[in-house]
C-alpha cells in the first residue's frame, strides 16, 4: 500500500459562506439592496435571502462555534452594499464597523480570515447604471477594493477577488445575480467578463502595492472535463468545453491573457468583447499569489456534430447541467458516477485530476474555497443531525486531496461549503451544506438556533489530529 504524504502542518482547515446567503439583515444599518433581494420570481417554495441564517445578529455565537470546531481559517465574503450602499457613493460607517468586529472576533479566536470581496452581490444602484457591462462598475469595484484594503488590509492575509466569475457568466443571468440590458445578452456577458477581469487585475496590483505581505487570488469554479470516450472527436469536444468553461477564466486571471481557443469561440459567435486601449496591459500587470477554486463535480462532453441535434444552451441554472452546442460539445452524464439528492454528480477522483490540471498549467499554490454536499438534513430529538453521508463525501474528497499532495501538488488549504447552513443559490434552505445546523425552514423562521451536526465532530477530530479520522 502506498504511503500518502501528510497534510502540511500549517494547512488552512476552514469552511466557507457568502454574505447574502448567511447574513440576513438585508436592509439594516444602511445596507443597500442587491438584485437578489428584490427578485420576485424565486424558484417556487424557496426562501428569499432577507433573514438567511441571521448571522449579522449572531456572528459572535457563530464564531464561537467555529472556534470550538477548531477552524484555522474561515472564508466569508464582505457585502459591497454594506460598505458602499449604492456601490460608488458614500461609505457606510456601520458596514465598515461590522466587518471590523467580525474580523477581530475571528482573530481573537486564532481563526485566519479569508475574505471574498465579491460573491454575487452587485449593489443594485450599479445595475441601474448599466451594471458590469459599464466601466462605471469596474471603477466602483476598484474603489471598493481600496476601501477594504485600507480598512482591513493589515488584519487580513488572504484575499479572494471574485467568486465563481465563470459561473456568473455562464449561469448568473438565470440565477438573477447578473443583470444584462442589451438584446444580445451573450455578447454583453462577455463584455461583463472582460470588465470584471480588468477590475480584478487592478485590485490584485493594488493589494500588492498597499500590503506587500498579503496574498490575493481568483476563485473560479473549476471542473475537470472528461471526453465521453476515446473517440478523437469526443476528446476535441472535451477540450473545447475546457477552454470556455475553465481556462478562459484562469488564463486571464493568472497569465493576464485570453485563451486562444476560447477567443476563437467568442469570435465565431460574435461575442468577443470590446478591448480598449490599455486593457491588455492592465490584464498583464497583475499576478495572483495563489489560485483558489471551488470544486463540486466534473463534466463529461461528447462530440456534437453540426446538424446532429445537440441541445441548445441549457435554460437550467443547475451547475450540473452544462451547455451543449452543435459544432462544439454536448454534455452527457457520466455512467460511472453517483449523484447527490439534487442531481449533482459526485466525483472525488475528479477532484484529484482537477488539482493536477490546475497545478500543471500554472504552478501556483492552490486553496479549495468550496466543495461540499447539499442534502436534506434532519434535526433529530437528540439535537443532532446524523449526516454520515456528508462525512463520507468529505472524507472521499480529502483522501483525493491527500493523493494530490502526494502527487506533488502544493495545496494551502481546504474550505468546504459551508461552515453553517445558508440559503442555497436557487434551491432554498432545504438544500443544506453546513457543519452547523440552523433551525429554520423555508418560510418558518422558528428560533434560528444552532446545532452541531455529526460532521462537526468529525471535522473537529480531523483538524485536531491533522489526519483523516479512521
Ligand atoms: C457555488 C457558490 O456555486 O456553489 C455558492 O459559490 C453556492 O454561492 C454553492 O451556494 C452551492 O450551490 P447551490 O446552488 O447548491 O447553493
Amino acid at each position: 500500500h502506498k504511503e500518502l504524504k501528510p497534510f502540511p502542518q500549517d494547512f488552512l482547515w476552514s469552511a466557507s459562506t457568502s454574505a447574502y446567503q448567511v447574513e440576513g439583515a438585508w436592509d439594516e444599518d444602511g445596507r443597500g439592496p442587491i438584485a437578489i433581494d428584490l427578485k420576485k420570481d424565486l424558484p417556487e417554495g424557496t426562501s428569499d435571502y432577507k433573514v438567511a441564517a441571521d448571522q449579522y445578529h449572531r456572528y459572535k455565537e457563530d464564531i464561537a462555534l467555529m472556534a470550538e470546531l477548531g477552524f484555522r481559517a474561515h472564508r466569508f465574503s464582505i457585502a459591497w452594499s454594506r460598505i458602499i450602499p449604492d456601490g460608488d457613493g458614500e461609505i457606510n460607517p456601520k458596514g465598515i464597523e461590522y466587518y471590523h468586529n467580525f474580523i477581530d472576533e475571528l482573530l481573537a479566536q486564532n481563526i485566519e480570515p479569508i475574505v471574498t470581496m465579491f460573491h454575487f452581490d452587485t449593489p443594485i444602484a450599479l445595475d441601474e447604471k448599466g451594471g458590469w457591462a459599464s466601466r462605471t462598475t469596474t471603477d466602483a469595484f476598484v474603489r471598493y477594493a481600496e476601501v477594504l484594503f485600507k480598512e482591513y488590509g493589515s488584519k487580513v492575509k488572504y484575499w479572494l477577488t471574485i467568486n465563481e466569475q465563470n459561473m456568473m457568466i455562464l449561469h448568473g443571468h438565470k440565477l438573477g445575480i447578473i443583470t444584462t440590458t442589451s438584446d444580445d445578452p451573450d455578447k454583453e456577458l462577455y463584455q461583463i467578463n472582460h470588465n470584471m477581469f480588468l477590475a480584478q487585475a487592478k485590485t490584485m496590483a493594488m493589494l500588492h502595492q498597499m500590503h506587500p505581505e498579503a496574498k490575493i487570488g481568483p476563485a473560479p469554479n473549476i471542473s475537470y472535463v472528461y471526453p465521453a470516450s476515446s473517440k478523437p472527436e469526443d476528446v476535441i469536444a472535451a477540450d473545447n468545453y475546457n477552454a470556455v468553461r475553465n481556462w478562459l477564466y484562469l488564463d486571464l486571471a493568472v497569465r493576464g491573457e485570453y485563451n486562444t481557443l476560447a477567443w476563437a469561440y467568442l469570435e465565431e459567435h460574435g461575442w468577443a468583447p470590446t478591448i480598449e486601449e490599455g486593457d491588455l496591459e492592465i490584464l498583464k500587470s497583475a499576478r495572483p499569489d495563489f489560485i483558489a477554486f471551488n470544486y463540486y463535480n466534473t463534466t463529461t462532453m461528447a462530440d456534437a456534430p453540426l446538424g446532429g441535434g445537440a441541445s441548445e444552451r441549457s435554460e437550467d441554472a443547475d451547475q450540473q447541467i452544462a451547455e451543449g452546442e452543435e459544432g462544439y460539445f454536448k454534455a452527457v452524464s457520466n455512467p460511472h458516477l453517483q449523484m447527490t439528492d439534487f442531481g449533482w454528480e459526485i466525483d472525488p477522483v475528479g477532484m484529484r485530476m482537477t488539482y493536477r490540471a490546475i497545478w500543471d498549467r500554472y504552478r501556483l499554490p492552490l486553496i479549495v474555497t468550496e466543495n461540499g454536499l447539499g442534502a436534506f438534513d434532519q434535526l433529530t430529538d437528540d439535537g443532532r443531525v446524523h449526516d454520515d453521508y456528508r462525512i463520507e463525501y468529505l472524507r472521499k474528497h480529502l483522501e483525493q486531496t491527500q493523493e494530490a499532495i502526494t502527487d506533488g501538488v502544493e495545496i494551502l488549504g481546504y474550505s468546504p461549503w459551508t461552515a453553517i447552513d445558508v440559503v442555497s443559490t436557487h434551491q432554498g434552505v432545504a438544500k443544506r451544506y453546513g457543519f452547523i445546523y440552523v433551525n429554520r425552514d423555508e418560510f418558518d423562521l422558528k428560533d434560528l438556533a444552532r446545532y452541531r451536526k455529526d460532521s462537526f465532530f468529525w471535522y473537529q477530530q480531523l483538524i485536531q489530529t491533522n489526519e483523516l479520522p479512521p
